[in-house]
């Protein structure tokens, strides 16, 4: 009944235009709105719209696991009123629950809309990274990697739609999501925060969730603000370190990290949160060129720039660029950040008042960061209502949404290997389960789970279930022995595991990462940790059947046990639901249809992706992963034939179709992510290898077959030049899916 009167709420919240207009549909309303507000503000109104501070800054005690987050009323009203804040963000370091954040949004509502002058409302704003990460209860889908998995941009765009219906739900409007770095560096700790190695397949997969998140118009109900971050090339770090440098030419950036964010803001973005680190020298905070030259002059975005924590602080205390703070401050606001996530204190206020008074900072420049701020605020619909609404609280987590998460994990894991069919298994098998991420919920999470590391166990939902318990559930308690063997990195009972080990039927080692976020998940050897490769070596030794189920938040290096293991699952991070989902695959309720959206390296000192350049594979060089970008097996097996173009000769504007038929050859149902990629055979920028240009998820029951479509326009056809412009050359293209391959010549 719970559910009917959600859906019912929801369908009443979707068919209603917002009564003021605002949103999409009243751009020109708003600019209105925007230039008569600004017009009233003082200097010092204008310069706290372009603060942002932390939960923290204004609370009695931190919050933690043991005590209860509380508000300080005087350090609120100190914000609000005396320094004018127009946002606050995050929590530390616990969820709370969806009551208490109504508590707190309407205490910051309350002094914004009854004690300042202009009444202006604080645009509140979370990590909600795979849902509503910090609302006790939430749904908690796969992290984006494993959403990436999937390759299915329907799971992706309900995981945005779920996540702002519970953000908003507790009240929240403004959502610092989706990752749009393309994850290059298989080390980053960052990862598993982005939709894998492929421009194309980020892009998609960004633009599915903006499309779920924020709808047509953001200030609906159940729609939020999204946040693309982290503006640009934060995620090839020369070391593989979280917030150390890149080296990324003009070229590449344009090429590979930048097309998300332009995709991003072509679906609807309003705001960008701007790399931490530092690309080729210049820090994140401190470029013109990306901030303006091509956000605003080339790319016209209208929205507002954020920095990233603390950020334009470092531009003096860590990257040296700026002699003082005062300089940090003029060099971020003037290269194009228009609001700054200070976030401890008012320093950024002070410093930057101080700054137009002096005219070092020009007041053009304030007005122009403080109306994207204001449009923003008016777009999300805070000035008619900036209050929770109350009613949304009914779908919070509904059952629809937990079966929607369930969906997505299923989707989301990776079958790379199952020698002799080992896979799935009969329900009647004496199971020994082993290994560090067998039985913890928060790895199957990783970071931005309930906590920023995500590694608070205790605080994680009860009802959910480990992978071990899932698995008791299925078969029963009796069939399973349990004995962890090692933790992640020291061993506990290994031979002991390898005595029980001898008495089941077959081995179920659970190996992989503990949760971790950011600069704390920093590595510097990407190899799987001793002790769970000698708790492998002592599984395998035992001679039966070993299943490795890898549940990691990047691919660490197997190679010394991968041969000698019969089936292998991987899964980044599945989520709330990933226990539940790993049991219904090993046991045949479910079919995996899981890609790598990343490539698998080998070894330690090979880290070639799939589209690499013809050099990194030819003359003594080669691409030899453990496995490939796309790599991922089924239960059932499907035939590719008649690959098909419309044309074999195309001119420069024509769109090209492929059709290629997929039939289901197997005995059971089965889902399976088509990819196809394209090769640009001569050009005058080295063409890489090959790359994912389209991709489609289909369902086939055994026997069935089906045709699917793509559509090849010029835009797929086209590469960033020596110019550093877009550019389309005719010659000769290859079309492969599958094994099969068609030639093609652009005229
Ligand atoms: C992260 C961002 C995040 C911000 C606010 C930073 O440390 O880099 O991704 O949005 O904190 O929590």
């Amino acid at each position: 009944m719970k559910n009917i009167l959600s859906i019912l709420l929801l369908l009443l919240f979707v068919s209603y235009p917002t009564v003021t207009g605002s949103g999409k549909n009243g751009k020109d309303e708003i600019d209105k709105k925007v230039r008569k507000l600004l017009s009233k503000m003082t200097i010092e109104e204008k310069v706290g719209q372009m603060t942002q501070v932390t939960l923290q800054a204004v609370s009695k005690i931190k919050g933690t696991k043991d005590q209860h987050h509380e508000l300080d009323l005087e350090k609120l009203e100190k914000a609000i009123v005396k320094y004018k804040v127009g946002s606050i963000l995050n929590v530390y370091d616990v969820s709370h629950e969806i009551e208490y954040w109504h508590e707190v949004i309407s205490k910051i509502q309350d002094l914004a809309t009854n004690k300042t002058r202009l009444k202006i409302p604080v645009l509140y704003g979370i990590d909600a990274i795979h849902g509503a990460t910090y609302t006790k209860g939430s749904t908690l889908f796969p992290q984006a990697l494993a959403m990436a998995s999937t390759f299915n941009r329907k799971l992706v765009k309900v995981s945005g739609e779920i996540t702002s219906r519970e953000i908003k739900a507790s009240g929240i409007p403004w959502n610092f999501y989706p990752v749009l770095d393309i994850g290059r560096h298989p080390a980053w700790p960052r990862l598993w925060e982005t939709f894998g190695e492929d421009v194309y397949l980020v892009s998609e997969l960004g633009k599915a969730y903006i499309e779920g998140a924020q709808g047509s118009d953001f200030s609906m109900p159940d729609k939020a603000a999204i946040c693309l971050k982290h503006f640009a090339g934060y995620s090839l770090p020369h070391t593989g370190k979280d917030r150390t440098p890149a080296l990324i030419g003009e070229r590449m950036m344009r090429e590979y990290f930048l097309k998300p964010f332009k995709t991003g803001i072509d679906a609807g973005a309003e705001t960008i949160m701007i790399n931490s680190s530092e690309v080729d020298g210049i820090p994140g905070h401190a470029n013109y060129h990306l901030l303006t030259e091509i956000l605003r002059n080339e790319w016209n975005f209208k929205g507002f720039t954020v920095s990233d924590w603390e950020d334009i602080k470092r531009l003096y205390t860590r990257d040296n660029v700026a002699d003082s703070p005062e300089e940090a401050v003029r060099m971020a606001v003037m290269a194009g950040v228009d609001m700054s996530m200070v976030p401890y204190d008012f320093s950024f206020y002070e410093i930057l008042l101080k700054l137009v008074k002096e005219g070092k900072v020009p007041l053009r420049r304030i007005d122009e960061a403080v109306g994207r701020i204001l449009r923003v605020k008016f777009m999300t619909g805070l000035f008619d209502n900036p209050y929770p609404l109350k009613n949304l609280v009914t779908s919070f987590a509904a059952d629809e949404h937990t079966i929607k998460n369930l969906d997505a994990a299923r989707e989301s894991i990776i079958l790379v290997k199952n020698e002799n069919n080992l896979l799935p298994l009969s329900k009647n098998l004496k199971v020994f389960v082993t290994g560090p991420t067998a039985d913890k919920l928060m790895v199957l999470n990783g970071g931005w789970t309930i906590t920023w590391q995500g590694n608070e166990e205790s605080l994680y939902p009860e009802e959910k279930l480990t992978i071990l318990e899932a698995v008791e559930s299925k078969i029963g308690k009796s069939n399973v022995t349990f004995l962890p063997g090692t933790d992640f990195s020291k061993a506990i009972n290994i031979q002991d595991a390898a005595d029980a080990a001898r008495k089941c039927d077959v081995i179920l080692l659970c190996l992989g990462e503990a949760p971790y976020c950011e600069t704390p998940g920093n590595v510097n050897d990407l190899t799987l940790d001793k002790a769970q490769i000698e708790l492998a070596d002592e599984m395998i030794n035992t001679g039966k059947p070993v299943i490795l189920l890898l549940i990691e938040g990047r691919p660490r290096i197997i190679n010394s046990i991968e041969s000698r293991i019969n089936s292998i699952l991987i899964s980044f991070l599945p989520g709330m639901e990933g226990g539940k989902a790993i049991a219904d695959i090993l046991f045949g309720d479910a079919n995996p249809s899981g890609k790598l959206p990343v490539t698998y390296p080998k070894y330690i000192n090979d880290f070639t992706l799939y589209d690499h350049k013809h050099i990194e594979a030819k003359e003594g060089n080669s691409y030899n992963p453990q496995w490939e970008f796309g790599h991922g097996l089924s239960y059932t097996t499907f035939q590719y034939s008649n690959l098909t173009l419309s044309k074999d000769i195309i001119n420069r504007n024509e769109n090209l179709s492929v059709s290629i038929n997929v039939h289901n050859t197997g005995n059971v149902k089965g889902s399976e992510a088509v990819l196809l990629y394209l090769s640009d055979l001569y050009r005058v920028v080295s063409p890489p290898v090959k790359q994912l240009k389209g991709f489609e998820k289909i369902e086939l029951e055994p026997g069935q077959s089906k045709t699917i479509e793509f559509i090849l326009t010029p835009e797929h056809l086209s590469f960033i030049g020596i110019d550093y412009k877009s550019k389309i050359e005719p010659g000769k293209f290859i079309v492969s899916i599958g094994n099969l391959k068609k030639e093609f010549t652009l005229k």
